[in-house]
């Protein structure tokens, strides 16, 4: 049986490392020795001699990397896929070995001019099953696959490889006899490494670790029971012995400084047709189309790098370039996915980003679910974003009403008139239609603008007098942009934690309450807490905010305050009364802006105005919040997450928060309208009233 296994080899006569086309490269130019090359080649040769029949190509002068014969092609009975390099530096050898197939009798197929695909470098046939292990991700390409699963006449598994120094398939994976693979898990992506979980029982993985892998272990020749491979550990031999295999190890030093080791050097030209035929590929391709402020706004780019990050691959088709800022662009893009519910995934992503499935026969009716159980929605529902969406429902494209995030898209039917809209998932009712996977829906981001607008932070407290200078640009804006829709009659809806009291921030939002810059007020127990205790008692949580020092038996002022509001029934009532004379409440009950102060987590209240049933202070927010345009978000994470779930795109949000972390979070929603801001929410506050009074002395508005 060994001794009809023929492998093809190139002696070294040109070799050398002439260019850089792989991390290995990188600092090797030049630096290996030919004699110490030769040298090692040939006791390769003679060991392989042993145990299989060697054919040889004629090296060919100026192609130093053809003794690498692994990528000559793809080799299955007697058709052999030519190789087609990545890399230009090696096209070149393409004639070479095609012609070496053609001599001996392979039938020769070639992919498209721009598929590239690095033949058995890249594709190894599993021992057990016959099936074509295939990776890509550095050299060749996904689509590549699909041919290769054609032409071939077999399944092909595709593995996404992630890490550069493990650019070829045969650098981290080795399939050996009986159904065995020798390889390095970590140069694969999640996914990839679930698959080969999948296909490859635990007791036939032999995993390499990583100083065996960068000493090229995984890139061995296996024939029979023998593994011939460069000098590997003691503990990786130990375990390839445990698993009933010889190893013959040789020393190809002078070869990894290109990247390459024993199997690279070699290229199995007896590969058996196994099994019945099956030409399968699961590889999923559609088209899909972009438009928008591609360039200015990185969407293209973040499309691509969406597409690569998902274990996708993709390929612009074309691209419209808008000539200037104003104009937008647009792209169509070829996606392919290793299988189906990858394709699902990074679908999802692409719609949310705004991308349309432009492929003729992909545009599709949305499919429907009919709820069975009272707020459950089918597995695989459609969840909204906060962009304006659409559905195809009876090659109709309907809007869907009520935008939100985190929401499914439910579609009645009255009177033969199909309405969308967003629902939560608590409120859906038995026999309601929702939307379920990716097809027929498209969502608008045309209105995204500038990548350098999208995620504006602003550190005060963070460095240095220009940031300090940047902080007070920032509240300029939002000071101008109030008072714009304080003048048109809009609506600003504050969130607010008990942070704004402790850090003085109190005299300053009442302000904007008095002066009318805020329509609605949510938080929860504790601002109100907080507010009326300082204007009841001069403290805050105990602390004098005058002095800035604990008040004896502060800790209890609180409890006091929560008395006296109870006994009242309501804040409104306090106030009536005349025990709150100041503060953020007063305001809002003096002013009439309604509030919501959604539940308290401690048992020492609360407040008869806090709604202690979150269900219905959700409700509550969402209908406060309705026709906003403006939200400032004022150190509270959690209200400011829920609020900006339940806003849609398009309406400006200012999140102020000392903490980095909680500013990212919050102003992360991908759109140009969020603004974020570090600094001390006192400071911040104190800054905007000073910049709003500017405004007013300069116009002669008085309040
Ligand atoms: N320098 C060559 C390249 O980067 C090395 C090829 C190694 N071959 C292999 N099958 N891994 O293309």
């Amino acid at each position: 049986m060994t001794d009809q296994t023929r492998i093809l080899m190139c002696s070294p006569d040109h070799y050398d490392v002439d260019y850089v086309i792989n991390p290995w490269m990188e600092g090797n130019v030049h630096k290996s020795s030919q004699a110490k090359a030769v040298e090692q080649w040939q006791a390769l040769h003679a060991i392989i001699k042993e145990h299989a029949i060697v054919e040889s190509v004629p090296p060919a002068k100026g192609w130093p990397d053809m003794v690498f014969t692994a990528n000559a092609g793809l080799v299955l009975g007697k058709k052999a896929i030519l190789s087609r390099f990545y890399h230009p530096e090696r096209q070149g050898e393409e004639p070479y070995f095609k012609a070496w197939f053609a001599e001996n009798g392979f039938q020769v197929y070639e992919l498209p001019q721009d598929l590239p695909f690095e033949g058995a470098g890249d594709a190894l046939f599993d021992r057990g099953t016959g099936a074509l292990w295939a990776g890509y991700g550095f050299r060749s390409e996904l689509d590549s696959h699909a041919y290769i699963a054609q032409w071939l006449d077999v399944e092909v598994l595709s593995l996404r490889l992630i890490d550069p120094r493990f650019y070829h398939l045969d650098t981290c994976f080795c399939p050996l006899d009986d159904g065995y693979v020798l390889y390095y898990p970590p140069a694969f992506d999640t996914y990839s490494n679930a698959l080969i979980e999948k296909r490859i029982p635990e007791e036939k993985r032999i995993v390499v670790p990583e100083p065996d892998a960068v000493n090229f272990a995984c890139n061995a020749v296996n024939v029979g029971d023998v593994i011939i491979m460069n000098k590997i550990s003691t503990e990786l031999e130990n375990a390839i012995h445990a698993k009933g295999f010889k190893t013959r190890q040789t020393s190809l030093t002078e070869f990894l400084k290109a990247g390459g080791a024993a199997k690279c050097l070699t290229l199995k030209t007896t590969e058996p047709v196994q099994g019945e035929p099956q030409a399968n590929h699961p590889v999923d391709s559609r088209i899909i189309h972009l438009e928008g402020h591609l360039l200015d706004a990185g969407i293209l780019n973040t499309a691509l790098d969406l597409i690569n990050e998902q274990g996708g691959s993709a390929k612009v088709l074309n691209f419209n370039l808008g000539l200037e800022r104003k104009n937008t662009s647009s792209a169509n893009v070829r996606v392919s996915a290793p299988s189906s519910t990858v394709m699902e995934d990074m679908m999802l992503a692409l719609i949310e980003m705004g991308a349309i499935n432009a492929s003729d026969e992909d545009v599709k009716d949305a499919d429907l679910e009919t709820i069975s159980q009272m707020g459950v929605a089918p597995d695989d529902f459609y969840v909204t974003n906060i962009y304006p969406t659409e559905v195809r429902v009876r090659g109709q494209w309907i809007s869907v009403s009520h935008q939100r995030m985190d929401g499914a898209i439910a579609i009645t039917e009255n009177n033969g008139q199909i309405q969308a809209r967003c629902r939560l998932l608590r409120d859906l009712q038995v026999g309601e239609k929702v939307v379920v996977g990716v097809d027929g829906i498209r969502t608008n981001h045309k209105t995204t603008k500038h990548a350098s607008q999208d995620k504006q932070e602003f550190s005060f407290m963070g460095a240095g007098v220009s940031s300090e200078r940047r902080v007070e640009l920032v509240v300029e804006n939002i000071a101008w942009e109030l008072q714009k829709i304080r003048s048109q009659g809009g609506k600003v809806a504050v969130t607010a934690g008990p942070v704004v009291i402790h850090t003085g921030g109190a005299q300053h939002l009442s302000s904007l309450i008095r002066q009318g810059y805020v329509q609605t007020l949510l938080g929860g127990n504790a601002i109100a807490v907080h507010d009326i205790e300082q204007s009841m008692m001069g403290t805050s949580l105990g602390v004098d905010m005058n002095k800035g020092v604990p008040v004896r038996g502060g800790h209890r002022h609180h409890l006091k305050v929560i008395n006296t509001v109870r006994r009242c029934g309501s804040i409104a009532n306090a106030v009536e009364k005349g025990l709150i004379t100041k503060g953020v409440m007063y305001e809002c009950v003096k002013k009439n802006v309604p509030f919501c102060l959604a539940g308290s987590i401690r048992d020492d209240g609360p407040l008869p105005d806090t709604e202690m049933d979150l269900i219905r202070a959700q409700t509550e927010y969402s209908r406060l919040l309705e026709g906003t345009n403006m939200v400032l978000m004022l150190s509270t994470m959690l209200h400011s997450i829920g609020v900006g779930n339940m806003t849609p795109a398009g309406v400006k949000m200012v999140c102020v928060d000392i903490n980095p972390a909680v500013v990212t979070k919050l102003s992360d929603r991908g759109s140009v309208e969020s603004v974020g801001v570090v600094t001390d929410v006192g400071l911040f506050l104190s800054l905007l009233t000073r910049q709003l009074d500017r405004l007013n002395d300069e116009v002669g508005v008085t309040v």
